[in-house]
Formats: structure tokens, C-alpha cells, sequence
């Protein structure tokens, strides 16, 4: 059985997420492994995100040390399997993503696949989004046809939610070509807003958002966005929603308490989700929901409030693990890229049509 492994390092800059799967009839998780990303490098990384100097030899170191982290994960998860890198057809991997601008006709994943291939003797799979910014598209996102894999065979009217740094939904109708979006920003905001207030890197379980008041003024102002009043296929990243972006706001209104901005941004993040998926899919049976996201109780209570009429659960109810959904996608994202299959949806992303994605870095 073809075994793949799918490496994904998310806008959040949390960590590396290594996924081991078996492609057969049936997408099978077979082991894992997490990498935290050291504070320098997701300084570093964070850094490139915006524009500074230096920045092409800088990114290319950065993507040395990115790489070196990914390929001790890999040798670790092949050391506990006890497998050698010939029995992997190939890495997937998805690479950081320091800029995203398809309007401009560019997206930018640095992961030196070149580098990978030697560390690991695994043939690599890279930069899967261009190929379809340059067919037109939004190059994101990219789940939705691994979704519709994973999740497909059930019945009704689904949607898969993620919610890493940024918050995107696949729409799976029995009969209808898969839709997705990304909604805006999952857990970027909050992430930054703990951070700068108290040092932590993320808000556990929602609890911090959940010691505060939402303040309606400014959910208004927030909501406010062009981002959210556009209708798809959309995408977007760090180079909108950022701390600028909030302190922009904050600084054109009087003051409010850190834990009640916090509380605010968390229904931001409810709200634009629930208001997306209302309009594009209204009676949606059962909404999936992955990715770090899935962790933090007072989003997913908040989630089920505002769809009182759809059953809003973890995709573990459904036998996977959130935290692995992503990494496992790029593992399947370079299974289809070697067997000639394509893997992007016009549906979701605008793009001219069908495309294989990825580069193929042989072993
Ligand atoms: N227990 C938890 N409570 C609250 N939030 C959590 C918890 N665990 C993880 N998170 C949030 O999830 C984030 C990481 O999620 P994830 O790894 O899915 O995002 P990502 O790396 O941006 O991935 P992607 O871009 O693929 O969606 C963390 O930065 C944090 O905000
Ligand atoms: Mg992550």
C-alpha cells in the first residue's frame, strides 16, 4: 500500500505538522509527529510576511532552518514506524507562506523542497498553489477536494470547517461540485492579541476571549472589512489581517478592556464564518470542524449557538483527528500530484480550469 506523508507548517506559525497516511481505496492516518516552531525562526518568519530589507537571502536561510526542523520530524516518524525513506512514495509539502497576493498574480510558499529531497532521499512535492494562480485562481484554498474525498461519501448537506490562522470552508452537497472559501481570519487575531497583551502564544480553550464582553461597536467596525462583503472564491492571509490592521481600528475608537477585544475578535471569527456559510450554503445538515480551531471550547460553542439548526461538531466525531486534517491533505495533495490527478476546483478557487498541482522533486 503506498504510504505518503504530508508536512504542513500553517499561517499560525504554531508548529510543523507531520502526517503519516496510506493511500488505498480509503485515506488512512497511519502516525504523526509535531514540531513547535522555535521562537527565533517564527520571528523570523513572521518578519518576512511584511516587506523589510534583505529580504530574498533572508528568506532563503530561513527556509534552511525551516526545512532542517521538517526533515528531523520526518526522520523521527520513520524511526518509530520503523520504515526507511524508500518505503515513502513521497512528502507533500506544503511550505510556509510568506506572501499571498494572487490579485497580483503570486503566492509564495519557502520550503526548499531541493533541500528536503536531499535530507530525506523522499521524493518531495512542493508549491502546490501557483499552478493555479496562474490558471486565474485564488491558489486557495486547497482542502476542499481532500474534504470531499474524506468526508464525501456521507449524505446531506456538509460543510468542512478549518480553523487554523485563517478560517476556510468546503461545501459538500450530495450532486454539486464541492464550493469553499476562506472566511478571514481563525485564529490569527487572537493569537496576536494574547500575545502582545500577555506574552502566551494562543488563548486555551477560548478561555481568556471567553472572561470578556463582546464589544458591539467594535465587531461593527471589524466586520466592516471589504474582505467580508465580498462573495467568493476569496482568499486571504497575513497581509490583511495583521495586528496593524486591528490596532488601526482600535486606535479610531475609545478604549476597551484587553479580554473584551478579545472576546470581540473571537466573534469576529464566529460571525464571519456563520454569516459566510449562511449565504452560501443555508441548510447545512452537519458542520466538520478541524484545525486548532476545533480545540478552543468557547469558538465551538459560540459556532453552535449561532446554527442552532446545524449539528457543529470536532471531524474526531467523525473518526479524524482535527489536528491532523491538514497535514494529511498535502500528503493526498502529492499522492494526485504523481498519479496525474487534479486536485484544485475552479468552484472554489476561479481558477481558468482542472489543474495537476504541485513540483515534482525526484528522490
Ligand atoms: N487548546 C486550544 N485552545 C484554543 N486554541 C487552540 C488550541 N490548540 C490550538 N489552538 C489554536 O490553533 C492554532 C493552530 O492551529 P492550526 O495548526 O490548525 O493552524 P495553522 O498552523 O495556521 O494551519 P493552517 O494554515 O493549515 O490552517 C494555534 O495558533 C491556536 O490559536
Ligand atoms: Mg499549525
Amino acid at each position: 500500500m503506498p504510504l505518503y506523508i504530508g508536512v504542513m507548517s500553517g499561517t499560525s506559525l504554531d508548529g510543523l505538522d507531520i502526517a503519516l497516511i496510506e493511500q488505498d481505496s480509503a485515506i488512512n492516518l497511519i502516525a504523526t509527529h509535531y514540531t513547535p516552531m522555535p521562537d527565533t525562526l517564527r520571528a523570523e518568519l513572521l518578519s518576512l510576511c511584511a516587506s523589510g530589507p534583505d529580504e530574498i537571502a533572508r528568506s532563503a536561510i530561513a527556509q534552511q532552518h525551516w526545512v532542517r526542523l521538517a526533515a528531523q520530524g520526518i526522520h523521527t516518524l520513520l524511526a518509530q514506524q520503523n520504515l526507511k525513506p524508500q518505503a515513502i512514495r513521497a512528502i507533500g509539502s506544503h511550505g510556509q507562506t510568506i506572501r499571498h497576493e494572487p490579485s497580483l498574480g503570486f503566492t509564495v510558499q519557502i520550503g526548499n523542497p531541493a533541500l528536503l529531497t536531499e535530507l530525506t532521499g523522499i521524493t518531495v512535492v512542493s508549491d502546490f498553489r501557483s499552478r493555479d494562480v496562474a490558471a486565474g485562481g485564488q491558489g486557495a484554498p486547497l482542502v476542499p477536494a481532500f474534504h470531499e474525498a474524506l468526508f464525501g461519501e456521507r449524505t446531506g448537506n456538509r460543510a468542512v470547517l478549518n480553523v487554523g490562522g485563517f478560517s476556510n470552508l468546503s461545501l459538500i452537497e450530495t450532486g454539486k461540485p464541492v464550493a469553499g472559501f476562506d472566511c478571514g481570519p481563525g485564529n490569527v487575531l487572537l493569537d496576536a492579541w494574547i500575545h502582545l497583551q500577555r506574552g502566551e502564544n494562543f488563548d486555551r480553550d477560548g478561555q481568556w476571549a471567553g472572561s470578556g464582553k463582546v464589544e458591539p461597536h467594535l465587531l461593527n467596525t471589524l466586520l466592516g472589512d471589504p474582505f467580508f462583503l465580498t462573495k467568493g472564491p476569496k482568499s486571504t492571509g497575513r497581509e490583511v489581517f495583521n495586528l496593524q490592521w486591528l490596532q488601526q481600528h482600535l486606535g479610531q475608537l475609545p478604549a476597551f478592556q484587553p479580554q473584551d477585544i478579545q472576546a470581540t475578535l473571537l466573534e469576529l471569527t464566529a460571525r464571519t464564518i456563520v454569516e459566510s456559510l449562511q449565504m452560501a450554503q443555508p441548510h447545512t445538515e452537519t458542520l466538520l470542524v478541524c484545525g486548532g480551531g476545533a480545540h478552543n471550547t468557547t469558538l465551538m460553542n459560540r459556532l453552535a449557538a449561532l446554527l442552532p439548526s446545524t449539528q457543529v461538531s470536532s471531524t474526531a466525531k467523525y473518526g479524524v483527528d482535527p489536528d491532523w486534517v491538514e497535514a494529511m491533505a498535502f500528503a493526498w495533495l502529492a499522492h494526485c500530484c504523481l498519479e496525474g490527478i487534479a486536485t484544485n476546483r475552479p468552484s472554489v478557487t476561479g481558477a481558468r480550469g482542472l489543474r495537476i498541482l504541485g513540483a515534482i522533486y525526484p528522490a
